[in-house]
Protein backbone atom coordinates (compact mmCIF):
# COMPACT_ATOMS: atom_id res chain seq x y z
CA UNK A 1 0.00 0.00 0.00
CA UNK A 2 0.89 3.51 -0.76
CA UNK A 3 2.81 4.67 2.44
CA UNK A 4 0.54 8.02 2.25
CA UNK A 5 -2.64 6.11 2.13
CA UNK A 6 -1.60 3.81 4.99
CA UNK A 7 -0.46 6.98 7.65
CA UNK A 8 -4.15 8.60 6.25
CA UNK A 9 -5.91 5.07 7.18
CA UNK A 10 -3.90 4.84 10.56
CA UNK A 11 -4.95 8.32 11.70
CA UNK A 12 -8.74 8.10 10.85
CA UNK A 13 -8.21 4.41 12.74
CA UNK A 14 -6.80 6.22 15.92
CA UNK A 15 -9.62 9.15 15.60
CA UNK A 16 -11.87 6.14 15.32
CA UNK A 17 -10.15 4.76 18.88
CA UNK A 18 -10.32 8.02 20.67
CA UNK A 19 -13.87 8.59 19.91
CA UNK A 20 -14.96 5.13 20.64
CA UNK A 21 -13.39 5.23 24.06
CA UNK A 22 -14.36 8.73 24.89
CA UNK A 23 -18.36 7.75 24.36
CA UNK A 24 -17.18 5.15 26.58
CA UNK A 25 -16.11 7.36 29.33
CA UNK A 26 -18.83 9.71 29.30
CA UNK A 27 -20.24 12.13 31.56
CA UNK A 28 -22.29 10.60 34.44
CA UNK A 29 -21.72 6.58 32.64
CA UNK A 30 -20.20 3.61 32.96
CA UNK A 31 -19.52 -0.58 31.68
CA UNK A 32 -21.40 -3.15 32.78
CA UNK A 33 -19.44 -6.31 32.59
CA UNK A 34 -21.84 -9.13 31.48
CA UNK A 35 -19.13 -11.47 29.84
CA UNK A 36 -19.01 -13.88 32.56
CA UNK A 37 -17.18 -17.26 31.32
CA UNK A 38 -19.36 -20.73 30.81
CA UNK A 39 -17.48 -21.65 33.70
CA UNK A 40 -18.04 -18.63 35.64
CA UNK A 41 -21.64 -17.54 35.27
CA UNK A 42 -22.39 -21.72 35.56
CA UNK A 43 -20.93 -21.75 39.33
CA UNK A 44 -23.04 -18.22 39.67
CA UNK A 45 -26.55 -20.09 38.80
CA UNK A 46 -25.13 -22.68 40.81
CA UNK A 47 -24.97 -21.06 43.82
CA UNK A 48 -28.39 -19.86 43.97
CA UNK A 49 -30.11 -23.34 42.34
CA UNK A 50 -30.57 -22.09 38.75
CA UNK A 51 -30.20 -24.87 36.47
CA UNK A 52 -26.99 -24.30 34.54
CA UNK A 53 -28.23 -24.10 30.97
CA UNK A 54 -27.16 -22.20 27.81
CA UNK A 55 -31.31 -21.44 27.41
CA UNK A 56 -30.85 -19.78 31.15
CA UNK A 57 -27.86 -17.84 30.52
CA UNK A 58 -30.15 -16.49 27.47
CA UNK A 59 -32.53 -15.69 29.80
CA UNK A 60 -30.63 -14.32 32.52
CA UNK A 61 -28.74 -11.97 29.39
CA UNK A 62 -32.18 -10.86 27.93
CA UNK A 63 -33.08 -9.81 31.54
CA UNK A 64 -30.24 -7.67 31.71
CA UNK A 65 -29.98 -6.09 28.00
CA UNK A 66 -33.85 -5.15 28.00
CA UNK A 67 -33.53 -3.35 31.65
CA UNK A 68 -35.09 -0.60 31.17
CA UNK A 69 -33.48 3.33 31.12
CA UNK A 70 -29.94 1.29 31.08
CA UNK A 71 -28.17 3.19 28.71
CA UNK A 72 -28.89 6.16 30.98
CA UNK A 73 -25.59 4.70 33.01
CA UNK A 74 -24.50 2.93 30.84
CA UNK A 75 -22.18 3.38 27.84
CA UNK A 76 -20.72 0.10 27.32
CA UNK A 77 -21.55 -3.76 27.75
CA UNK A 78 -18.63 -6.25 27.69
CA UNK A 79 -20.16 -9.22 26.24
CA UNK A 80 -19.28 -12.96 26.34
CA UNK A 81 -19.02 -15.22 22.62
CA UNK A 82 -22.16 -17.24 23.79
CA UNK A 83 -24.06 -14.06 23.90
CA UNK A 84 -23.07 -12.10 20.98
CA UNK A 85 -24.64 -14.93 18.74
CA UNK A 86 -28.10 -14.46 21.21
CA UNK A 87 -31.02 -13.05 20.52
CA UNK A 88 -34.44 -11.98 22.88
CA UNK A 89 -37.28 -14.06 22.65
CA UNK A 90 -39.06 -12.34 20.50
CA UNK A 91 -35.59 -12.65 18.16
CA UNK A 92 -33.79 -9.88 18.21
CA UNK A 93 -30.36 -9.86 18.52
CA UNK A 94 -28.80 -8.84 21.76
CA UNK A 95 -26.40 -6.85 19.93
CA UNK A 96 -29.03 -4.68 18.19
CA UNK A 97 -30.84 -4.24 21.47
CA UNK A 98 -27.95 -2.24 22.89
CA UNK A 99 -26.81 -0.62 19.80
CA UNK A 100 -30.78 0.80 19.82
CA UNK A 101 -30.31 1.95 23.49
CA UNK A 102 -26.90 3.45 22.29
CA UNK A 103 -24.94 1.35 24.27
CA UNK A 104 -21.57 0.62 22.79
CA UNK A 105 -20.93 -3.52 22.22
CA UNK A 106 -17.90 -4.79 23.36
CA UNK A 107 -16.35 -8.38 24.01
CA UNK A 108 -14.13 -10.68 26.12
CA UNK A 109 -11.68 -11.81 23.75
CA UNK A 110 -9.42 -13.61 26.59
CA UNK A 111 -10.25 -17.45 26.90
CA UNK A 112 -9.09 -17.54 30.30
CA UNK A 113 -5.87 -18.09 32.63
CA UNK A 114 -3.56 -20.99 33.24
CA UNK A 115 -0.85 -21.96 35.20
CA UNK A 116 1.95 -20.15 34.31
CA UNK A 117 4.86 -22.85 33.67
CA UNK A 118 7.93 -22.86 36.68
CA UNK A 119 6.12 -20.31 38.33
CA UNK A 120 3.69 -22.10 41.24
CA UNK A 121 0.66 -20.04 42.24
CA UNK A 122 0.82 -17.98 39.03
CA UNK A 123 -1.27 -17.19 36.01
CA UNK A 124 -1.19 -16.02 32.46
CA UNK A 125 -4.15 -15.43 30.18
CA UNK A 126 -4.47 -17.29 26.95
CA UNK A 127 -5.80 -16.32 23.13
CA UNK A 128 -3.46 -14.42 21.60
CA UNK A 129 -3.54 -17.22 18.43
CA UNK A 130 -5.71 -16.45 15.89
CA UNK A 131 -6.80 -13.00 18.19
CA UNK A 132 -6.52 -11.24 14.71
CA UNK A 133 -8.76 -12.86 12.48
CA UNK A 134 -11.39 -13.32 15.26
CA UNK A 135 -10.84 -9.70 15.70
CA UNK A 136 -11.65 -9.02 12.23
CA UNK A 137 -15.07 -10.62 12.62
CA UNK A 138 -16.02 -9.19 15.96
CA UNK A 139 -15.48 -5.32 14.28
CA UNK A 140 -17.56 -6.52 11.07
CA UNK A 141 -20.31 -7.69 13.57
CA UNK A 142 -20.59 -4.17 14.94
CA UNK A 143 -18.27 -5.06 18.31
CA UNK A 144 -15.96 -1.34 18.76
CA UNK A 145 -14.41 -2.65 22.51
CA UNK A 146 -12.68 -5.81 23.95
CA UNK A 147 -11.83 -6.95 27.39
CA UNK A 148 -8.64 -9.19 28.26
CA UNK A 149 -7.96 -10.56 31.85
CA UNK A 150 -4.76 -10.78 33.65
CA UNK A 151 -4.88 -12.32 36.95
CA UNK A 152 -2.19 -11.39 39.55
CA UNK A 153 -2.20 -12.63 42.86
CA UNK A 154 -0.44 -11.88 46.44
CA UNK A 155 0.90 -14.21 48.78
CA UNK A 156 4.48 -14.63 50.59
CA UNK A 157 6.35 -15.18 47.34
CA UNK A 158 3.75 -13.80 44.78
CA UNK A 159 4.15 -12.32 42.17
CA UNK A 160 7.37 -12.55 40.71
CA UNK A 161 8.55 -10.26 38.18
CA UNK A 162 8.47 -12.94 35.82
CA UNK A 163 4.81 -12.97 35.91
CA UNK A 164 4.50 -9.69 35.93
CA UNK A 165 6.34 -9.50 32.81
CA UNK A 166 4.88 -12.20 31.16
CA UNK A 167 1.20 -10.71 31.87
CA UNK A 168 2.51 -7.31 30.79
CA UNK A 169 3.82 -8.53 27.80
CA UNK A 170 0.14 -10.24 26.96
CA UNK A 171 -2.15 -7.72 27.30
CA UNK A 172 0.06 -5.28 25.78
CA UNK A 173 -0.35 -7.85 22.38
CA UNK A 174 -3.62 -7.69 22.87
CA UNK A 175 -3.91 -4.12 22.75
CA UNK A 176 -2.11 -3.62 19.72
CA UNK A 177 -3.81 -6.34 17.99
CA UNK A 178 -7.08 -5.09 19.44
CA UNK A 179 -6.42 -1.09 17.93
CA UNK A 180 -5.19 -2.52 14.84
CA UNK A 181 -8.82 -4.10 13.88
CA UNK A 182 -10.38 -0.43 14.93
CA UNK A 183 -11.30 -2.14 18.67
CA UNK A 184 -10.81 -0.28 21.82
CA UNK A 185 -8.77 -2.65 24.16
CA UNK A 186 -9.90 -2.57 27.98
CA UNK A 187 -6.56 -3.51 29.31
CA UNK A 188 -7.11 -5.47 32.67
CA UNK A 189 -4.31 -6.49 35.04
CA UNK A 190 -6.51 -7.65 38.03
CA UNK A 191 -4.81 -7.92 41.05
CA UNK A 192 -6.92 -10.24 43.47
CA UNK A 193 -8.22 -9.50 46.76
CA UNK A 194 -7.95 -13.00 47.69
CA UNK A 195 -5.20 -13.44 50.96
CA UNK A 196 -4.25 -11.43 53.84
CA UNK A 197 -2.26 -8.58 52.87
CA UNK A 198 -2.66 -4.94 53.69
CA UNK A 199 -3.63 -1.88 51.85
CA UNK A 200 0.23 -0.89 51.71
CA UNK A 201 1.35 -4.20 50.16
CA UNK A 202 -1.74 -3.92 47.64
CA UNK A 203 -0.52 -0.38 46.57
CA UNK A 204 3.00 -1.97 46.34
CA UNK A 205 1.98 -4.65 44.26
CA UNK A 206 -0.53 -2.56 41.83
CA UNK A 207 1.67 0.09 41.30
CA UNK A 208 4.54 -2.62 40.23
CA UNK A 209 2.17 -3.99 37.77
CA UNK A 210 0.83 -0.98 36.35
CA UNK A 211 4.50 0.50 35.89
CA UNK A 212 5.36 -3.09 33.43
CA UNK A 213 1.61 -2.55 31.76
CA UNK A 214 2.33 0.77 30.67
CA UNK A 215 5.71 -0.09 29.81
CA UNK A 216 4.63 -2.99 27.41
CA UNK A 217 1.92 -0.88 25.87
CA UNK A 218 4.21 1.94 25.46
CA UNK A 219 6.88 0.02 23.77
CA UNK A 220 4.38 -1.73 21.55
CA UNK A 221 3.17 1.58 20.60
CA UNK A 222 -0.37 1.14 21.53
CA UNK A 223 -1.87 4.72 21.46
CA UNK A 224 -2.93 4.76 24.75
CA UNK A 225 -6.27 7.70 23.95
CA UNK A 226 -7.69 4.74 22.48
CA UNK A 227 -7.55 2.29 25.02
CA UNK A 228 -9.17 1.92 28.64
CA UNK A 229 -7.17 0.41 31.62
CA UNK A 230 -9.57 -1.75 33.80
CA UNK A 231 -7.82 -1.88 37.11
CA UNK A 232 -8.80 -3.26 40.87
CA UNK A 233 -9.28 -0.69 43.41
CA UNK A 234 -6.15 -0.67 45.83
CA UNK A 235 -7.79 -2.74 48.65
CA UNK A 236 -6.22 -4.74 51.36
CA UNK A 237 -7.30 -8.62 51.14
CA UNK A 238 -10.41 -9.49 52.16
CA UNK A 239 -8.79 -11.54 55.08
CA UNK A 240 -6.79 -8.97 56.40
CA UNK A 241 -7.76 -7.79 60.18
CA UNK A 242 -7.21 -4.30 59.12
CA UNK A 243 -10.05 -3.17 56.57
CA UNK A 244 -9.20 0.70 56.49
CA UNK A 245 -12.25 3.12 56.02
CA UNK A 246 -13.66 4.38 52.73
CA UNK A 247 -11.58 7.64 52.61
CA UNK A 248 -7.93 5.44 53.25
CA UNK A 249 -9.09 4.01 50.39
CA UNK A 250 -10.08 6.10 47.77
CA UNK A 251 -6.41 7.78 48.82
CA UNK A 252 -4.35 4.76 48.32
CA UNK A 253 -6.04 4.13 44.65
CA UNK A 254 -5.73 7.98 43.39
CA UNK A 255 -2.18 8.07 44.42
CA UNK A 256 -1.23 4.71 43.30
CA UNK A 257 -2.35 5.67 39.74
CA UNK A 258 -1.49 9.33 40.01
CA UNK A 259 1.92 7.73 39.87
CA UNK A 260 1.74 4.91 37.26
CA UNK A 261 -1.75 5.94 35.21
CA UNK A 262 -0.47 8.50 31.86
CA UNK A 263 -2.98 11.36 32.00
CA UNK A 264 -3.40 10.48 28.30
CA UNK A 265 -4.77 7.40 28.65
CA UNK A 266 -8.53 7.07 27.58
CA UNK A 267 -10.34 6.48 30.95
CA UNK A 268 -10.51 4.15 33.83
CA UNK A 269 -12.72 1.97 34.42
CA UNK A 270 -12.57 -0.21 37.93
CA UNK A 271 -13.95 -3.83 37.95
CA UNK A 272 -15.47 -4.76 41.52
CA UNK A 273 -13.42 -7.73 42.38
CA UNK A 274 -16.45 -9.26 44.61
CA UNK A 275 -16.34 -5.73 47.03
CA UNK A 276 -19.76 -5.46 48.12
CA UNK A 277 -22.34 -3.50 45.97
CA UNK A 278 -22.73 -0.54 48.15
CA UNK A 279 -18.79 -0.07 49.02
CA UNK A 280 -17.87 -0.64 45.57
CA UNK A 281 -20.16 2.89 45.14
CA UNK A 282 -19.16 4.39 47.95
CA UNK A 283 -15.12 3.96 47.18
CA UNK A 284 -15.95 5.33 43.69
CA UNK A 285 -17.94 8.12 45.03
CA UNK A 286 -15.15 8.88 47.11
CA UNK A 287 -12.59 9.46 45.08
CA UNK A 288 -14.78 11.70 42.92
CA UNK A 289 -15.31 13.85 45.98
CA UNK A 290 -11.95 14.40 47.44
CA UNK A 291 -9.99 13.96 44.07
CA UNK A 292 -11.69 14.97 41.40
CA UNK A 293 -10.07 18.19 40.60
CA UNK A 294 -6.68 16.33 40.58
CA UNK A 295 -7.39 13.24 38.31
CA UNK A 296 -5.90 13.95 34.88
CA UNK A 297 -8.56 11.36 33.74
CA UNK A 298 -11.86 10.23 33.43
CA UNK A 299 -12.88 7.54 36.61
CA UNK A 300 -15.86 5.13 36.33
CA UNK A 301 -16.58 1.51 36.54
CA UNK A 302 -16.80 -1.44 34.82
CA UNK A 303 -18.53 -3.47 37.23
CA UNK A 304 -19.89 -7.29 36.65
CA UNK A 305 -21.11 -8.30 40.85
CA UNK A 306 -21.36 -5.00 41.98
CA UNK A 307 -24.34 -4.34 39.22
CA UNK A 308 -25.76 -7.55 38.82
CA UNK A 309 -25.38 -9.97 41.99
CA UNK A 310 -28.75 -7.89 43.97
CA UNK A 311 -30.29 -9.09 40.54
CA UNK A 312 -29.24 -12.24 39.57
CA UNK A 313 -30.78 -12.95 43.46
CA UNK A 314 -33.62 -11.73 42.67
CA UNK A 315 -34.06 -13.69 39.44
CA UNK A 316 -33.29 -17.20 40.50
CA UNK A 317 -33.88 -18.50 36.87
CA UNK A 318 -37.67 -17.77 37.50
CA UNK A 319 -39.38 -15.58 34.74
CA UNK A 320 -41.71 -14.18 37.30
CA UNK A 321 -38.95 -12.34 39.07
CA UNK A 322 -37.83 -10.83 36.02
CA UNK A 323 -39.42 -7.41 36.30
CA UNK A 324 -38.25 -7.15 40.25
CA UNK A 325 -34.90 -8.12 39.33
CA UNK A 326 -34.38 -5.48 36.45
CA UNK A 327 -35.56 -3.12 38.82
CA UNK A 328 -32.62 -4.00 41.02
CA UNK A 329 -30.06 -3.39 38.36
CA UNK A 330 -30.86 -0.02 37.45
CA UNK A 331 -30.74 0.60 40.89
CA UNK A 332 -27.10 -0.23 41.06
CA UNK A 333 -26.73 1.29 37.57
CA UNK A 334 -28.06 4.35 39.20
CA UNK A 335 -25.85 4.42 42.29
CA UNK A 336 -22.72 3.88 40.25
CA UNK A 337 -23.57 6.44 37.62
CA UNK A 338 -23.74 8.85 40.60
CA UNK A 339 -21.37 7.81 42.48
CA UNK A 340 -19.03 8.50 39.29
CA UNK A 341 -20.20 12.19 39.69
CA UNK A 342 -19.44 12.17 43.77
CA UNK A 343 -23.16 12.55 43.85
CA UNK A 344 -24.07 9.25 45.53
CA UNK A 345 -25.33 9.17 49.65
CA UNK A 346 -26.67 6.71 51.27
CA UNK A 347 -30.10 7.79 51.36
CA UNK A 348 -29.90 6.25 47.54
CA UNK A 349 -29.42 2.71 49.04
CA UNK A 350 -32.92 3.20 51.48
CA UNK A 351 -35.27 3.47 48.39
CA UNK A 352 -38.36 1.07 48.22
CA UNK A 353 -37.82 -1.26 45.60
CA UNK A 354 -40.07 -3.90 45.92
P1 LIG B 1 -16.28 -7.89 38.77
O1 LIG B 1 -16.79 -6.48 38.76
O2 LIG B 1 -17.28 -8.88 39.25
O3 LIG B 1 -14.93 -8.01 39.40
O4 LIG B 1 -16.05 -8.28 37.25
C1 LIG B 1 -15.45 -7.37 36.43
C2 LIG B 1 -14.79 -8.07 35.32
O5 LIG B 1 -15.03 -7.76 34.19
C3 LIG B 1 -13.84 -9.14 35.65
O6 LIG B 1 -13.09 -9.47 34.52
Amino acid sequence: MDNTIHTIQSMMNIQELKNTAQRLMADGKGLLAMDESLSTCNKRFEALGIPQTEENRRKYRELIVTTPNLELGISGAILFEETIHQETEAGISFLSILQEKGIIPGIKVDQGTVDLAGFLGEKITEGLDGLRNRLAGYYQMGLRFAKWRAVISISAENPTIAGIKANAFTLARYAALCQEAGIVPMVEPEVLMDGDHTLERCAEVTEQVLKEVFNELYEQKVVLEGMILKPNMVLPGISCALQPDVETIAEATVNCFLKVVPAAVGGIAFLSGGQAAELASERLNVMHLRFGPVMPWALTFSFSRAIQQPALEMWKGDDLNVAAAQKLLYHRVECNSAAREGKYTHDMENVDLG
